[in-house]
């Protein structure tokens, strides 16, 4: 009988990544915590598979450890908790899911510029205090207004068609070229587009250059009586500036989602200086926290895994050459081989083939600097055999047979 797939999931990894990856056949054992250390080496020792979120460490000294495993699934956005080159080094692909809580980010947004130009957090707040504070002073709809998207990434583009189906005007500008959606218009600068609109909203990654780049004079850039939407990284706005512009009255209200500095968890208390200042919106950096996001996200990496243990697939892994395979033909073999990518290796592969007497039916090969993954899908031989021989290349770093 087949060795079953093991996989090991930390950190309350959601059920429905549990759910499908069982009914993939595959063995799973479920930690509602974090490991580290040794406890995290001795669970993860037979691991096919480790899947963690963001609080789960994998050091090189991890990936030298565990030396049964072939894949890591960062059921999250980021992957800094990772080793990546030694995770490549090892042979080990890593998936995330990067654009499972876009469309989240998106809709915060839009909730915002409507609750901004309604003031909606100042109303809600008085009535709870019991102040019935009935105007429309500085109420306005949001059709026609202009809003300026800063960074037209994956959030970006889709705050603009949602913006633009509400009616709203969309400029934007970012360093790339991208396709603008709809009527969308490209700025040419950053400053142009703060000249212009009434609402900018900033989906920008942080970068040596977006560090601070909502500086003082920025602000004093941008029209008087405009928003300012930071739903992105806490240092792309100098926040110290940004609550003197809107003490001023030169901004009329904010939405802010992320900050220099965020609490490691709810028992440290929060202190910012745009606390206590009217038409102002802060969010504990809950943009992309649905609970759709999460389901978004187990599914997707569950997916990638399930492909790569299955096919072979790496596409979307964020570490090692990127090859999408069809599927495996019935009575073929399909060979996994990760190796460095030093000259000479396929002359290798080619011989040990030769000699086997195997036939090859497809070929496939991707590789980055120091990394190359050849798949062959074989027949007509004894695969195991191969499996060995492939394995004694010193360049190899892994072999996995897929029968
Ligand atoms: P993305 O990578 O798809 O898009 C970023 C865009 O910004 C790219 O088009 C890029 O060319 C552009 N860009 C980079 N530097 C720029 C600059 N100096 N000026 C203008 N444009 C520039 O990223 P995505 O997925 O749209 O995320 C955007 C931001 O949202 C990131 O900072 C991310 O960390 C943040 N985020 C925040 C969340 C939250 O909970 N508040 C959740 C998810 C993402």
């Amino acid at each position: 009988m087949a060795e079953p797939i093991r996989v090991l999931l930390l950190e309350n990894v959601h059920q429905k990544a549990v759910e499908s990856l069982r009914n993939q056949g595959f063995e799973v054992v479920h930690h509602v915590t974090s490991l580290e250390g040794k406890d995290l080496y001795d669970a993860a020792r037979n691991a096919h598979i480790v899947g963690i979120r963001s609080k789960t460490t994998l050091s090189a000294e991890f990936f030298a450890e565990a030396k049964q495993l072939w894949a890591v699934g960062a059921f999250c956005i980021g992957t800094n908790q990772v080793d990546l080159a030694a995770a490549a080094g090892a042979g080990v692909p890593v998936f995330n899911a990067p654009f499972s809580n876009t469309r989240s980010v998106a809709e915060l947004t839009i909730a915002e510029i409507i609750a901004l130009h309604r003031q909606l957090g100042d109303r809600s707040a008085e009535v709870h205090r019991g102040v019935w504070k009935k105007t429309a002073e500085g109420c306005h709809e949001v059709r026609t207004r202009t809003v300026g998207i800063v960074g037209y990434g994956h959030i970006g583009s889709q705050v603009s068609v949602l913006a633009e189906a509400m009616g709203m005007k969309v400029i934007y500008f970012d360093i790339v070229d991208v396709l603008p959606h709809g009527n969308a218009i490209r700025m040419p600068s950053f400053d142009a587009l703060l000249e212009q609109a009434d609402i900018v909203t900033l989906h920008v990654p942080e970068t040596p250059e977006t560090m601070g780049m909502v500086s003082a004079s920025a602000l004093a850039k941008m029209r008087k009586g405009a928003v300012l939407i930071n739903n992105a990284r806490g240092t792309v706005v100098d926040v110290d500036a940004l609550a003197e512009s809107l003490r001023s009255g030169h901004l009329s209200g904010a939405a802010i989602d992320v900050f220099p500095s965020e609490p490691a968890g709810a028992s440290t208390a929060f202190q910012s200086p745009l606390q206590g200042i009217p038409t102002v919106i802060l969010t504990p950096h809950v943009g992309g926290s649905t609970l759709e996001a999460q389901i978004d996200i187990a599914e997707s990496v569950s997916s990638r895994l399930a492909r790569f243990v299955s096919l072979g697939s790496t596409a979307t892994a964020v570490n090692v050459p990127e090859v999408a395979l069809p599927r495996l033909h019935r009575a073929h073999h399909r060979v996994l081989h990760f190796h460095r990518n030093v000259p000479g290796v396929l002359s290798h592969l080619n011989a040990a083939i030769a000699e086997l007497g195997i036939n090859i039916a497809a070929q496939f090969l991707q590789s980055d600097q120091q990394h190359s993954f050849a798949i062959l899908d074989v027949n007509g031989g004894d695969s195991t055999l191969l499996r060995d021989r492939l394995a004694a290349i010193p360049e190899t770093i892994s072999v996995r047979v897929i029968w």
